[in-house]
């Protein structure tokens, strides 16, 4: 069944998953050349999850299950995901996931744009439902980042976990996506990328100077386009990278601590799925109230950057 052209869409499910293994700043300091307190104080980061002997489908499908149980297990007719880790060239993930789960007749493709490709994924499926093409989208992160990860190369295995999370999205009368801003720079790709079958190669001064440019750049625009101001969010979801990058971010907009989620302490950065993955434990651990305005905020290889601004 597609859907009937709602004029908007709503997130009805969330889910998350980090695999069980978790990888300690002190067991990278028995296989590199680090310190915890190097990590912590460039970083943020304490812990990630790893997944060992899981596949993205595989925590795709934990993190999918989840969502669409809190929806209601509604028919899903388009799976969008967004990957910078998948483990086949094809078929896509989106399309095994759909196998996994029954749905045999979906729109199904994966998403390639590194840590925007969720939101970018969540963008284009609540168009989709707007526009009649779909009636409800399952919307999912699957990162595996350890597999395109160099456990002999400090300046990149420190930062980087694993993990999967889900949206159902679905039409509504109602208008919750506020606003979008998608753009990207792509002059500086060569900042970031990971050729097939090999691991990531990283400029980190040059994605730092990016991101901290580009979040407050799409902070902005997406705000202008829902005419909205810095002060009507409630909360502020970014990318989970580095948490200097997010406090930069914080002072350029004097945004107190207490609207600002961090949690890459214990997750690392999980790339597209760090956003995802933070929403859904705040709606289980009923932190949103109706009304409250979330933007979400983030960046990633491309270079990719945007914002979305949706209304809980
Ligand atoms: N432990 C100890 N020392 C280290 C480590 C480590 N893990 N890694 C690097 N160093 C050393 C370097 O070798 C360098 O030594 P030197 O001065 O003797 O040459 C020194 O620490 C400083 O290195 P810098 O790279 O200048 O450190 P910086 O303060 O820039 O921090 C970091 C590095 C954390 C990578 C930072 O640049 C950053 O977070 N950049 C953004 C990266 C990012 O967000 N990437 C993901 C993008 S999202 C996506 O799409 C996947």
């Amino acid at each position: 069944m597609r859907g009937g052209g709602f004029l908007h869409s709503l997130i009805a499910g969330t889910g998350h998953f980090f695999p069980p293994f978790v990888l300690t700043n002190a067991m990278l300091e028995q296989m590199v050349d680090t310190s915890d307190e190097w990590i912590v104080q460039r970083t943020g980061v304490r812990s990630r999850h790893i997944a060992k002997d899981m596949g993205p489908a595989d925590m795709a499908e934990n993190a999918a299950r989840a969502a669409l149980e809190q929806a209601g297990s509604p028919a899903c007719d388009m799976i969008v995901v967004s990957t910078s880790s998948p483990d086949l060239y094809y078929p896509s993930i989106a399309c095994r996931l759909g196998a996994r789960l029954g749905i045999h007749s979906a729109f199904c493709f994966d998403l390639s744009a590194a840590c925007t490709g969720f939101l970018q994924a969540f963008d284009i499926a609540g168009r989709a439902i707007q526009t009649g093409g779909a009636g409800t989208a399952l919307v999912v992160a699957a990162e595996k980042l350890s597999s395109v990860t160099d456990y002999t190369d400090r300046a990149t295995c420190v930062l980087f976990g694993d993990a999967a999370a889900a949206f159902v999205l679905q039409g509504s009368e109602e208008r919750h996506v506020l606003a979008s801003y998608m753009a990207s720079r792509n002059d500086g790709w060569e900042s970031l990328y990971a050729h097939v079958g090999q691991y990531t190669v990283m400029n980190g001064q040059e994605v730092y100077k990016f991101a901290t440019s580009a979040m407050p750049e799409a902070i902005e625009k997406v705000l202008e386009r829902a005419g909205k101001k810095i002060g009507d969010v409630r909360w502020i979801i970014p990318h989970q990278a580095n948490t200097r990058i997010i406090k930069s971010v914080m002072q350029k907009f004097d945004l107190p601590g207490e609207k600002v989620m961090i949690t890459l302490d214990r997750t690392g950065n999980t790339s597209s799925a760090t956003i995802p993955c933070i929403l859904d434990e705040m709606n289980r651990g009923g932190k949103l109230q109706k009304g409250d305005l979330i933007l979400m905020v983030a960046f990633g290889a491309g270079l990719t950057y945007g914002a979305v601004l949706y209304e809980w």
